[in-house]
């Protein structure tokens, strides 16, 4: 298998039915073809303790405070970089992160309003302010087609019932990624794609972004 220098690291995001399973099943498609080795996180849930905590931010039947929200994803981050993600990306490994740092700057940032924290914590998670994502893939959709398709999967969790204020504010970060220009010190290469497209032309933009951050190596 061919080997990078170092493994790449690449985060899809986008709110909730935005089509990240289906980008980050393409993703696999083209890096298993071309024989990169990678694996793929989710956060929060991809490690134990990740997972316990998936459930108290999507389900807890008690208040929770937006800071310390914001806190929980990043215990859950920091767990699953250290456990995981840096040891992967220290071996060649690619890592295909289902959501990153990203998320928390456009819910617990945007939705919340706790943007300052978000990128403190971040400081905190990654030992220091650096550039930690290669590529991010932003699929954008606009909040009432989010709502719905949320609502179309099933039950909506503590996060998807925060409504269409919270939503707007988290789009709103999304769509204007460098609005405070701080977010740029962990990640500054975003391509965003229009994720109202059919699947195959959402695919189809992610894995060109994709191929030309594989090129610019060679
Ligand atoms: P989950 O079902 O794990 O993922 P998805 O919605 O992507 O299928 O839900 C995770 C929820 O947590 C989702 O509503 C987005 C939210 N979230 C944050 O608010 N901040 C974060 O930092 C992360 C990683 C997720």
């Amino acid at each position: 298998m061919q080997q990078q220098e170092r493994g790449k690291y690449i985060q899809v995001e986008g709110m909730d039915g935005s089509g990240k399973s289906t980008v980050v099943e393409a993703i696999v498609a083209w890096l298993t073809e071309q024989g990169i080795e990678h694996i793929v996180v989710q956060e929060p849930g991809s490690t134990p303790l990740g997972a316990e905590l998936r459930n108290i931010v999507k389900d807890a039947g008690y208040p929770i405070d937006d800071v310390a929200e914001a806190m929980l994803f990043a215990a859950a981050r920091r767990q699953v970089w250290v456990s995981v993600v840096k040891p992967a990306l220290e071996r060649g490994v690619t890592v295909v992160t289902d959501r990153g740092l990203l998320s928390s700057y456009a819910y617990q940032g945007g939705g919340r309003d706790c943007y300052e924290q978000v990128l403190d914590l971040a400081s905190i998670t990654f030992g220091g302010r650096q550039q930690i994502y290669d590529l991010s893939i932003y699929l954008d959709i606009d909040v009432e087609t989010a709502i719905a398709r949320s609502k179309l999967r099933g039950m909506l969790d503590r996060i998807e019932k925060a409504g269409p204020t919270f939503f707007a504010e988290v789009r709103e970060y999304y769509h204007d990624i460098f609005k405070h220009t701080e977010v740029r010190e962990y990640l500054d290469k975003v391509t965003k794609v229009d994720a109202t497209q059919s699947k195959e032309e959402v695919a189809h933009a992610a894995v060109s972004a994709l191929k030309d951050l594989f090129e610019q190596e060679e």
